[in-house]
């Protein structure tokens, strides 16, 4: 086995960090060594990039160029942190990936899908997760509770429709890709949405153990 890459998906608000910890308190528990980081961001070469995404003004980065520092950060996160952490067999969990920029800057900010493509082979080529959780609900309950934590940061301040097209975009990726992303109702207990994901990640240990 080659270690495992699962990503969590989806807009604001769909409670990932929460159910990211969940399942890497339980991977570990059974003895599983995880790794966590997150997108844009994860080594320090690639937290610097994000902080120039995430703060300032809406309209601080032409479209294209929001689209390169996404992925620029991605090649950093993933020849610095994922890959190594992968070829140690070990199980990382990334809060977003490349159906991020897909979502976001893709099918809301209209980023023309050749472009995405043309990025995403460049910067993700065959290492894309394993397994993808999408924790899907309505916009308006997502950015209530994002913006119930008090951080808004520069996309969270964009528009509802702009939000409306991210969601669609995660699940047309979905529907696109049914043997690596699954959707989860994230209006359902914690409880819940933890144990289904703990069930599809388990499935998948079990297959690449031969078991
Ligand atoms: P973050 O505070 O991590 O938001 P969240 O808690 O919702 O994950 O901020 C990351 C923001 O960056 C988030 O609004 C989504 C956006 N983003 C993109 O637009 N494209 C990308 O490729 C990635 C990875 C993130």
């Amino acid at each position: 086995m080659n270690g495992l890459f699962v990503s969590f998906e989806g807009g604001e608000g769909g409670g990932k960090s929460t159910q990211i910890g969940l399942l890497k308190e339980r991977l570990e528990s059974q003895g599983y060594e995880t790794v966590l980081t997150r997108e844009p961001g994860g080594p320090p070469s690639a937290e610097a990039i994000r902080d120039l995404l995430i703060t300032g003004k809406v309209d601080r980065w032409d479209d294209v160029t929001e689209a390169l520092l996404m992925n620029a950060a991605r090649a950093e996160n993933l020849s610095k942190t994922i890959l190594p952490a992968l070829s140690q067999n070990k199980i990382v969990l990334c809060d977003r990936f490349a159906d991020s920029s897909r979502a976001y800057q893709g099918a809301a900010g209209g980023i023309d899908e050749t472009v995405i493509n043309a990025l995403e082979n460049i910067v993700v080529g065959a290492h894309w997760p394993d397994i993808t959780f999408i924790l899907d609900l309505p916009v308006e309950d997502g950015l209530a509770r994002a913006g119930g934590r008090g951080d808004a940061n520069r996309f969270e301040d964009k528009q509802q429709s702009y939000h409306e097209a991210v969601r669609q975009g995660f699940l047309k990726i979905a529907a696109a890709e049914p043997e690596r992303c699954h959707v989860i109702d994230a209006r359902q207990s914690i409880d819940n949405i933890a144990d289904k994901i703990f069930a599809v990640v388990e499935k998948k240990l079990e297959g690449s153990h031969g078991g």
